[in-house]
């Protein structure tokens, strides 16, 4: 979808930085600006700075930089487009009609893969309650995972019969083409004959709704032990399975307390027909830091409940790493006696389940109770070790308050003084933040390097000038004086002056935008750019705003340089050395000027 610039506008103008940002960092007023540590690299000291008035971000660490559509393009990896329709959703602002979409011709569409899909859930539900068909479909359902009716509508849960053709024949009448049935991943393509045929076979189905009210992808389970035991949806146009929850569309409305993680469709049921409504899962897949971003979103702290199994605890503990990454209080289930919340439910009732979550244990008491099942602590060498693995996990929580809860609880588990093990925490930590500074200080050297390098390239042939150009787009960028000086050509600077081909580039960029109905605007920068190089430009903006008080003269003389270079280039026939001479003099002159000004 490519949108117009004056929509583009209307997005960024009704999205609210501070709110936006705000989600994803904590952030702090210091100045106009707000601080706090950067999303897109790992610091502990903020380095990330948002303007709400100039409505743009920037990191002075990562250089990481843009308007609000450019963060949502690295915050949550979309393209300029994405960015764009995720932030007119989140806005309220319908889109443009999807027949002025050029793109949309290429390929299948959005749009359409979820027409197909709501039509598909159709078909899957009404196979369900037909009993020739889905006869077996709702025995499993009903009596051994004992749902209720209710709770099979509720779900819009589904039966995909034993056939290659039935969905596809079916799909076919209502005018869907082989080619966009493949592409909704509702059918496969037979090798032989190139055909489409019903991907999901003989399986019950859980049709997977965003919180628009989407049906963007289906899961299908097996009704016996057959192997595979689910079948997902893969990535379509509509569907990228670590962006997506299954029962979101309901947890949303009961998600203000917290939200339960479980590990898969039939855990969710089971939570929500008992009560729990706050119950997602991820699906078929391990959680990721976009899962994390989405329950950020939603709410402040997250149980997670997953099997009780090696493989379950194995799997809590990753998810209570990469929950706590985005500042969720994140707590987890244990549970005795069965070997799912499914199971736990229908073995002890709603009412202990309910018990189980209240006494589920902060990240840090649950990882105490894993070091200390480890250890003898009747040994004095286990002690020793288990005191240390425990001071380790205090030292990491960098609120004092919560440092001292955690030493008189980790004192009463050990029986050790709690002076003894503060005295260890303030040493690891010490260690620690050493170990960080050292860390940091070299990833900053290392980004600042590759980062020149690679948006550009050229920007080590002649220092001279590419410090001219940076300080000249930096001045064009924020003042319109100097734009409209350079289009009435009162300030002679040409694309040919530029040495380097980006800032060619952006230089063409800023000017043709100038020139444009809709006139200049940093966001509309993004259209042109990547997100990394609009970073760039954004730190020639910064370092020229620092100065803006000699404005007019330090543009001035920059753009004579770049004449003076581009000059030097033409006349590079000429005997060199009177054009040295021509070109010192003219620097003397020059650096005359500037201490006159003074
Ligand atoms: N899963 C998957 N593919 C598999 C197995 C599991 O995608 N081959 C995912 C599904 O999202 C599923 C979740 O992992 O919902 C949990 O798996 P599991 O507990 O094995 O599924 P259940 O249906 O609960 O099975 P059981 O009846 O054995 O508890
Ligand atoms: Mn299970």
């Amino acid at each position: 979808m490519r949108f117009s610039d004056s929509f583009v506008q209307e997005v960024v103008d009704r999205t609210d930085i501070e709110e936006l940002i705000g989600r994803y960092v904590t952030l702090k007023r210091g100045g106009s600006n707000l601080m706090g540590c950067c999303p897109f690299h790992s610091e502990k000291t903020p380095s990330f700075s948002v303007s709400p008035s100039k409505k743009l971000f920037y990191c002075f660490g990562c250089q990481a930089g843009g308007s609000v559509i450019t963060f949502v393009q690295k915050a949550e990896n979309l393209d300029f487009p994405e960015a764009v329709e995720y932030l007119a959703n989140r806005a309220g602002i319908p889109l443009p009609r999807e027949s002025e979409d050029p793109s949309a011709e290429r390929g299948v569409s959005r749009k359409r893969v979820l027409e197909m899909n709501l039509e598909a859930a159709r078909f899957f539900r009404a196979c369900l309650f037909d009993p020739n068909i889905g006869r077996e479909g709702m025995r499993y359902f009903r009596e051994d995972r004992r749902m209720s009716e209710a709770t099979v509508k509720h779900f819009g849960l589904g039966f995909a019969p034993n056939s290659f053709n039935m969905l596809t024949d079916h799909m076919h009448r209502r005018g869907y083409t082989d080619e966009e049935l493949i592409a909704a991943c509702l059918c496969g393509k037979s090798q032989k004959t190139g055909r489409a045929y019903d991907y999901f076979r003989n399986r019950v189905i859980f049709p997977i709704i965003d919180p628009s009210g989407n049906v963007v992808a289906f899961g299908g389970r097996v009704m016996d032990d057959s192997k595979p035991k689910y079948l997902n949806s893969s990535d379509t146009p509509a569907f990228k399975k670590s962006r997506h929850l299954f029962a979101l569309n309901f947890a949303k409305n009961d998600c203000a307390e917290r939200m339960i993680l479980c590990e898969g469709y039939m855990d969710v049921i089971a939570m929500h027909a008992a009560g729990f409504s706050s119950a997602v899962a991820t699906l078929g897949t391990a959680i990721t830091p976009e899962h994390a971003r989405i329950f950020s979103k939603y709410t402040k702290k997250v149980i997670i409940s997953y099997d009780a199994d090696e493989a379950g605890q194995n799997a809590a503990k990753k998810a209570m790493r990469i929950l706590g990454e985005v500042g969720m209080d994140v707590r987890v289930l244990k549970m005795n006696g069965a070997k799912d919340p499914d199971e736990f439910i229908r073995k002890f009732g709603a009412d202990r389940f309910r018990r189980l979550l209240e006494e589920s244990k902060t990240g840090f008491e649950y990882q105490t109770e894993r070091v200390l099942a480890r250890y003898d602590l009747s040994l004095g060498s286990d002690k020793i070790k288990a005191s240390g693995e425990i001071c380790a996990l205090i030292a990491d929580y960098w609120s004092p308050v919560e440092r001292e809860v955690y030493l008189a609880y980790a004192s009463q588990a050990l029986g050790l003084p709690v002076d003894v093990l503060k005295n260890s925490v303030e040493q690891i930590r010490r260690k620690n933040k050493r170990e960080m500074v050292a860390r940091e200080s070299r990833e900053a050297q290392a980004s600042v390097k590759n980062f020149g390098d690679r948006i550009n390239p050229e920007a080590s042939t002649d220092p001279r000038a590419v410090s001219a150009e940076e300080t000249v787009l930096g001045l064009l960028v924020i003042f319109e004086e100097y734009r409209t000086a350079v289009e009435r050509g009162e300030v002679r600077l040409r694309e040919e002056d530029f040495v380097t081909t980006f800032h060619r580039r952006v230089f063409r960029a800023v000017m043709d935008r100038h020139a444009s109905p809709s006139g200049f605007r940093f966001e509309l920068l993004g259209m042109d750019f990547e997100p990394d190089e609009l970073g760039r430009i954004e730190r020639m903006e910064i370092a020229r705003q620092q100065l803006s008080q000699n404005g007019p003269e330090v543009f001035r003389s920059a753009v004579r340089v770049l004449s003076e270079i581009s000059e030097g280039k033409a006349r590079s026939g000429e005997d060199l050395n009177a054009h040295l001479a021509y070109l010192r003099e003219k620097k003397a002159k020059l650096h005359k000027g500037k201490v006159e000004d003074k």
